[in-house]
């Protein structure tokens, strides 16, 4: 079956549930828990839902179909669901004609749909990540048997484009240009449950980015769990470099960022491209993971603390505008005091521009599950704390270097809290808080960042 075919044939489906709903005003509801991907895959869903005559609601109680992304890469994220389907059966005893759907990473875990199968028997519809293209098609057969469908592929090849997609910001988009990942460190779920990693087409991906920019957005995310090897498997040879400098010079496109980059591919040639071309934001988010060399090893990271500290040198060097942020894991198996001072030695070398600390989380079927010295919590959680207050305490400093600077924001938003003041970012990524003065969500303005309060700058405009 061709690609193209496929989606026709879920248009179909669409038009299917929408006949099967006539006449009545349906709602329904979309959360979304994890990463960019995730947060795509739900625009993704809402698209086809609205296709299928669905109106959109915030609120879970008032929705006619409720559908769950889910994310895994934590312990914490799942227990977020359990939490949200335990509050979920009351809204279904209230309007038993509720339709609930599960589907996204957690989905992908046998054990997870065990459990579901067996305790939560008021969900109607579990499917997983690599045939989300699928929903309407499966929708359909639940509406029409009533029966509860289970549908989860362990693999695809296949790339379904064209199907509709409801965007959350009228100016700003997602945009995947790689799936899944192969690079299995060994703490990581991700590889398991989104399977295999597909580079998209450069042509498809060009032309969604020349489509969104024609549809207002100023601003695209290329989205992929290690941008750095996009190409791989492609007929055409192709570097990440080259498509992100020809995503930027689209008219229309006034900022490109990027998410995720894996310092073990990260190449010169990025590095330049990013200095060489201004549409190309101010900022790359590389996780370091660990900065101790056995950890590293350990995670199967395939670089040293010190590639790590001459790429984020050569960075600085050559992009001194650049912020660098990370994520950092703390209590991976066997860590000791030594490792985690490591870490806070490549922290104060670099002088990240913000980072997330996590603490480890053991994730079933992963290397690093079935590893010796396996750590108690309260180790955990003091690493956890001793990182946190340096990334904390560097990042704050770090901030400084822009006060007194004009600097180009895309206005983002009116701030929830005081309509009278605008929110928008950076092109470093940090966030700006400013006078109200008309300028409209979605354009560039300049604005002199004032002083900083630490994670956001207050800031005045200098003209638009
Ligand atoms: N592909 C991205 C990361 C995706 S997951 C990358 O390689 O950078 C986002 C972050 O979650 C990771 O960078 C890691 O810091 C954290 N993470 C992943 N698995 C984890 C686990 N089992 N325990 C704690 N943190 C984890
Ligand atoms: Fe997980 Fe590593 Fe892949 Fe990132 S690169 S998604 S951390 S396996
Ligand atoms: Fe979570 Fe899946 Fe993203 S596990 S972090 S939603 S790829």
């Amino acid at each position: 079956m061709s690609v193209n075919s496929e989606s026709s044939r879920q248009l179909e489906f669409m038009e299917k549930v929408r006949e099967h709903n006539k006449g009545r005003a349906l709602k329904y509801c979309s959360v979304v828990f994890g990463c960019q991907m995730n947060e795509k895959d739900s625009e993704k869903l809402s698209g086809m839902l609205e296709k299928m005559g669905y109106e959109r609601t915030e609120s879970e109680a008032e929705a006619d179909l409720i559908i769950y992304n889910t994310c895994t890469v934590r312990e914490n994220a799942d227990k977020r669901l359990y939490g949200r389907l335990g509050v979920a059966k009351q809204y279904k005893k209230d309007r038993p004609g509720l339709i609930i759907c599960l589907c996204g990473c957690m989905m992908q875990e046998e054990h997870v749909v065990e459990k579901i199968n067996t305790s939560y028997p008021y969900v109607d519809l579990i499917f997983g990540t690599h045939n989300i293209f699928k929903f309407s098609e499966l929708l359909f057969t639940v509406l029409e048997t009533g029966d509860r469908v289970i549908d989860i592929w362990e693999k695809t090849d296949e790339i379904v484009e064209d199907l509709p997609s409801r965007r959350k910001y009228p100016f700003k988009s997602g945009v995947n240009i790689m799936f899944g990942c192969d690079n299995f460190c060994s703490y990581c779920i991700v590889p398991y449950v989104r399977g295999r990693e597909r580079s998209r087409k450069r042509e498809d991906i060009i032309n969604e980015i020349k489509s969104l920019a024609s549809d207002g957005v100023v601003e695209v995310m290329l989205l992929g769990q290690n941008v750095n090897s996009y190409g791989k498997g492609l007929d055409e040879e192709i570097s990440f470099a080259r498509l992100l400098d020809e995503a930027a010079n689209i008219d229309g496109i006034g900022r490109v960022r990027f998410m995720t980059s894996h310092p073990k591919d990260l190449s010169e040639e990025l590095i330049d491209t990013i200095r060489d071309n201004p549409v190309i934001a101010r900022h790359i988010h590389l996780p370091l993971q660990s900065g101790s060399d056995r950890l590293l090893s350990l995670m199967n990271r395939h670089y040293t603390k010190d590639d790590y500290l001459r790429l984020a040198d050569a960075l600085r060097t050559k992009i001194p505008d650049i912020s660098i942020t990370t994520d950092i894991i703390t209590g991976f198996p066997t860590e000791e005091e030594r490792d985690v001072e490591d870490t806070i030695d490549v922290i104060k070398k670099v002088r990240f521009d913000g980072a997330f600390t996590f603490e480890y989380s053991k994730r079933t079927g992963t290397k690093a599950a079935s590893m010796e010295g396996q750590l108690p919590k309260e180790t955990v959680q003091r690493y956890f704390d001793e990182v946190l207050k340096k990334v904390q305490d560097i990042s704050k400093e770090q901030a400084k270097r822009f006060e007194g600077r004009i600097m180009e924001v895309l206005v983002e938003g009116i701030n929830e809290k005081d309509p009278s003041m605008l929110t928008g970012r950076i092109s470093q990524n940090n966030v700006v808080h400013f006078k109200n003065c008309g300028i409209p969500v979605g354009s560039f303005a300049k604005i002199m960042l004032d002083e900083t309060m630490g994670f956001y700058y207050n800031g005045t405009v200098w003209g638009h």
